[in-house]
């Protein structure tokens, strides 16, 4: 029996490096990595079976880029999640953030609220966008809620308890390097994991099938024997 794909998670990793290839500002490409952002939402939301996509959009490490390369990355996140609000309503996909929004000015946090909340009866595949996301930090948020609910410590409870429940089939990382970069490592646990060296610019739905394709047949066993 093939593998089917529930949860896939993506870095989106090579921007700066698509626009310094074309001898243009790193902001160039993270411009050109949000209309892949557009094309891979849109392909996978067709996908039968995918029920979630994640994708890496901003980490809590993400902060010690310079200055003017962090509020560009804002602006287009803002102007990216007000623009594509169709997107979201005619794939009947629902936006679900993770990750620790305090860390955003209001004014993001009130764009993020509100295609959250203009999405949340759509019933297709879920987009999450991981914005101010570190693992170690859902970890440490996620045991704090446990605390404050005088819960259980169970893999259960833990599992409830982060940003994210649901656990990853499949990673990709574009962008060639061979790292998680503090990205959902508990729900990653048992993902098949795919480095690829195509910059993200540049990743395309066909990538993205050759990936599916592979996957299928791959025999996953969890730690058992079949
Ligand atoms: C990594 O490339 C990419 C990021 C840190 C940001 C990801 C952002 C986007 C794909 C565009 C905006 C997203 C949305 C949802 C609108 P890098 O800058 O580290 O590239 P490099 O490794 O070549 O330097």
């Amino acid at each position: 029996m093939s593998n089917v794909a529930k949860h896939i998670a993506m870095i989106m990793d090579g921007n700066g490096r698509w626009a310094e290839l074309q001898g243009k500002k790193r902001v160039f490409g993270h411009e050109a990595g949000a209309n892949v952002v557009r094309d891979i939402t849109t392909y996978c939301s067709k996908v039968e079976n995918i029920e979630r996509l994640t994708l890496y959009a901003f980490s809590t490490e993400n902060w010690k880029r310079p200055k003017l390369e962090v509020e560009f990355l804002m602006k287009l996140l803002n102007t990216y999640l007000k623009k594509e609000l169709p997107l979201y309503l005619d794939n009947n996909i629902r936006f679900e953030p993770i990750g620790d929004l305090s860390g955003f000015s209001k004014t993001l946090q009130k764009t993020i609220a509100d295609i959250r909340e203009k999405t949340s009866t759509c019933t297709g595949m879920v987009q999450s966008l991981a914005l101010n996301y570190g693992a170690r930090n859902e970890l440490v948020r996620a045991i704090k809620k446990m605390n404050a609910q005088n819960l259980e410590i169970t893999e259960d409870n833990l599992t409830n308890s982060l940003d994210c429940s649901q656990e990853i089939d499949i990673l990709i990382r574009t962008g060639g390097d061979h790292r998680l970069s503090n990205y959902m490592l508990y729900q990653a646990s048992y993902a098949e994991l795919f480095f690829i060296d195509t910059l993200w610019p540049d990743f395309r739905p066909e990538h993205l099938a050759e990936i599916l394709e592979q996957f299928s047949s791959i025999k996953r066993r969890f730690g058992g024997l079949n």
